[in-house]
């Protein structure tokens, strides 16, 4: 496998249709799902000539550490339904080579074991929509694990219209139906290892759940849902939360610089993968304009769409500072098994990064500037100055 567009086909393949499509699928008609991926591919990066770059270093600085690669991995709810293990083996992965991992309020591993593997590389993912005694032990649990770095999500507003997962009937606990059967049946070996290692669920919520009924996966979502939440909200988590605060999924630049003026340290540009809302434009069209806004010192992080080194070098040329993916990672465990899968996206995504940079005559990734973004020239107005 040498790329993730060979991963993902191999995942869907492996997958039984309504676990793929839960991770694969976007909301609504799914147009900012497919956007997120036209827009990178409309980005070319113009190569610089004869600068030196035999040796590259891949390696940046975000808030005050030191990463060995620009890339991390978002956060991710119910990972592990990609492959039993995937959340483990992508945190492993992720501090094994240096680089963040991102975990989810929603995720298939509690806090506490992603934070015994990989206490340094963990960043805690939070949704705020839920009661705030709620919100307030998850910090605990994060801060008492050691964890410093939140990832504050604000897109989720209100559940998506996955249209997807609404077809397939996906529900949490799974509902059986003839059809769930069939499609469990004729993907056998996703089937066997998650009867094995149990059908996946919300382990941060795993207490609450065995006093409870189970949760339910739309239960779950409607009781994170934010639409409640407000500025007044990130005021008192700036002021709760003394380490790394990062707001992710912010579009719209007057946002991101009322955030950064409330001394949040980083705000990720992203529509969430394209999986909430259809009309959206994608997070990498957006981002020039929330640079300018928040100005050059600014951390800027981005996802939504990135399948590439090339992507990854196409977002740093146009303003972002670092690059998280999301499906990438899942579609690598689907396709070759967590640990395996896990280990593959990397390589895989450090070799592109590597080729791009060498061949676009960038030797660090502070080379990694505007000026490579090609302007295409007007065609009634033939611009030769378009790259001075
Ligand atoms: C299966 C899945 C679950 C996700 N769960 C969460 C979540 O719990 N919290 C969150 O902030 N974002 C979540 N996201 C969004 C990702 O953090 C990220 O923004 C998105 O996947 C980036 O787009 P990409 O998948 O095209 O790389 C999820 C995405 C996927 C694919």
């Amino acid at each position: 496998m040498h790329s993730i567009a060979q991963l993902r086909l191999r995942a869907k393949a492996r997958l039984p249709r309504l676990a793929f499509d839960f991770i694969d699928g976007g909301a609504g008609s799914e147009e900012s799902l497919r956007r997120n991926q036209s827009a990178f591919e409309n980005l070319a990066l113009v190569p610089r000539v004869l600068r030196p770059c035999r040796e590259r270093d891949l390696s940046t600085r975000l808030l005050g550490r030191h990463y060995a690669m620009p890339f991390g991995v978002s956060p991710m709810g119910l990972c592990n339904l990609a492959w039993p293990g995937t959340d483990r083996a992508l945190a492993a992965a992720a501090a094994g080579a240096n680089i963040p991992y991102g975990l989810s309020t929603m995720a298939s591993t509690s806090i506490e074991d992603i934070a015994r593997l990989a206490p340094e590389h963990t960043w805690f993912q939070i949704y705020l929509g839920g009661d705030a005694a709620t919100a307030d032990q998850l910090l605990h649990r994060a801060e008492a694990a050691g964890l410093r770095t939140l990832v504050l999500t604000v897109d989720a507003n209100f559940p998506a219209r996955r249209l997807r997962d609404r077809a397939n009937g996906f529900a949490l606990p799974l509902r059986p139906s003839p059809a769930l059967l069939a499609d469990l049946l004729s993907h056998p070996s996703w089937s066997w290892a998650i009867w094995r290692a149990g059908v996946p669920t919300f382990e941060n919520f795993r207490a609450a759940q065995a006093q409870q009924e189970p949760i339910a996966i739309g239960a779950m979502l409607q009781s994170l849902a934010q639409a409640q939440i407000d500025w007044g909200v990130l005021e008192q988590i700036r002021q709760r939360w003394r380490h790394t605060l990062i707001v992710k999924g912010v579009m719209h630049p007057q946002d991101a610089v009322r955030i950064a003026a409330l001394g949040v340290d980083g705000i990720v540009v992203s529509n969430h993968g394209g999986r909430q809302l259809a009309a959206v434009p994608s997070a990498i069209e957006m981002l020039p304009a929330v640079r300018q806004a928040v100005g050059p010192h600014f951390s800027l992080l981005l996802d939504s769409g990135v399948r590439s080194g090339d992507d990854i070098a196409r977002a740093l040329a146009a303003g972002a500072n670092f690059v998280l993916l999301g499906r990438s990672f899942l579609y690598a465990t689907a396709a070759l098994g967590a640990q395996r899968g896990a280990e593959a996206a990397l390589d895989i995504l450090r070799g592109e990064l590597d080729t791009a940079m060498a061949q676009l005559g960038a030797s660090c990734i502070a080379d990694l500037q505007p000026e490579l973004i090609f302007q295409a020239a007007s065609a009634s107005q033939p611009s030769p100055g378009a790259f001075s």
